[in-house]
């Protein structure tokens, strides 16, 4: 099944918006153009319903139910309960508020093992805990291909370790952590796992249910939704771990972990990206009432397309000996956000290409801990040209013309 994307690019607004018209979009990691079921939503909200939700008058039940409706198909596409999805305001946020439950329930002497991989949001708010007095371990990677090998969690992991953090896939490295095997491995020495799927999801739903993580966390705005954070957590490691909400939610699993009041219409507007999804799968596929098989269905589409797509990118900037590509060349490996260190910053490079038409970003991406782990040059930093499934195989064509004109 081959994607059809001139169906793909008439659900999101910005394809048909005059003042990007000229552009081909290579930010999309730092954040993705929203779909018109998002907006749509999202507009319908402010018009029609911005009061309090969950009110017996009309236009607060409706409110309260397309809230209760996005955590509920989302988390069905997820393949966990309704009540183990929660949205807080970004994926940082509800790291340093996660970070803070486990600070209470773990005790001194316990151990927790952080990766060198990951985007500071899965790394700094766990490394914090080194000032409550818990161990903190670091998985670190291959210096020369950014590769978190497994076999160096085994030499970490014993009775101490109580919590394992790690990417599904690194915003500069981009290679894909095979979540499944980790997170059976950190669980069968007795730890629970927080994966950072904030770089994985956008190029497909992942089944969370079948990968087993306890925590898995997702940004919206980088999924085609509006600016919030996802937090999968399972429910015997949510309710085991101390409530971080008012007193009296603590028994609503979705509360727990959200201290401060939603935003109401963006948790509502995220109903929009299962929208969005279903629409890719009914445009692709024959009906199925399961919505965790379309996911899956969508997921492989997706994935399909990518790699077809990111492949002429990256056997271009592999041939090329004045950059340094980080991550695996093989495009079924990775996710198509691809960052290459260069001999002048990336923010340089990226300046040059937008008369180019070209919307790309340069700096640490907030990866300061991989960059430097792989040997690249932080005054100069790193070049991102990030790809999702609504990249054409054009707009991989024109960047590559761009970048003969600027590498
Ligand atoms: C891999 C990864 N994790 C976490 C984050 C942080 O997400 P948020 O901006 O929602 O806090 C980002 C943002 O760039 C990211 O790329």
């Amino acid at each position: 099944m081959t994607l059809d994307l001139d169906f793909v690019r008439a659900q999101f607004p910005a394809f048909a918006e005059p003042s990007l018209a000229s552009q081909a979009f290579f930010e999309n990691a730092g954040g993705s153009y929203p779909c018109r079921q998002v907006v749509d939503r999202l507009t319908r909200f402010y018009r029609e319903r911005k009061v309090q939700p969950y009110w017996p008058f009309e236009a607060s039940r409706v409110a309260g139910e397309e809230m209760d409706e996005a955590r509920r198909r989302l988390a069905a596409m997820l393949g966990v309960a309704t009540d183990e999805v929660s949205f807080g305001p970004s994926t940082t946020q509800n790291t340093y508020v996660l970070a803070q439950a486990f600070r209470q329930m773990l005790s001194e002497g316990d151990a927790i093992v952080v990766t060198n991989q990951d985007h500071e949001a899965n790394s700094g708010p766990w490394r914090r805990l080194a000032e409550s007095g818990l161990e903190v371990r670091e998985w670190r990677v291959a210096p020369e291909t950014g590769h978190l090998d497994p076999a160096d969690l085994e030499a970490l992991l014993d009775a101490k370790v109580k919590l394992v953090c790690f990417p599904h896939c690194s915003n500069v490295v981009a290679e894909i952590n095979d979540v499944a095997a980790i997170a059976a491995k950190a669980q069968a020495a007795g730890a629970v796992v927080c994966v950072d799927g904030v770089s994985y999801a956008p190029h497909g739903l992942p089944d969370v249910g079948a990968l087993g993580a306890d925590i898995y966390l997702f940004s919206t705005y980088k999924t085609y939704g509006p600016h919030q954070g996802v937090m999968v957590i399972r429910r015997e490691l949510g309710m085991r771990l101390p409530n971080q909400g008012h007193h009296f939610n603590a028994d609503a699993l979705e509360k727990r972990f959200t201290p401060a009041g939603p935003d109401h219409a963006q948790v509502a507007a995220c109903a929009g990206i299962a929208d969005y999804f279903d629409a890719l799968y009914a445009r692709h596929f024959d009906p199925d009432p399961d919505p965790r098989r379309r996911a899956a269905a969508v997921h492989e589409l997706l994935r399909d397309q990518e790699e077809a797509v990111v492949a002429p990118l990256l056997a271009y900037l592999s041939g090329k000996n004045s950059v340094r590509l980080l991550g695996p060349v093989e495009a079924a490996r990775r996710a198509p956000t691809v960052a290459i260190a260069c001999d002048r910053p990336g923010e340089e490079i990226a300046a040059e290409l937008a008369p180019h038409g070209i919307m790309a970003g340069g700096g640490d991406f907030y990866a300061g801990r991989p960059l430097e782990a792989m040997g690249v040059d932080m005054a100069k930093g790193a070049l991102r040209l990030s790809l999702v499934h609504y990249t054409s195989p054009g707009d991989v064509d024109r960047l590559i013309r761009a970048l003969d004109h600027v590498l």
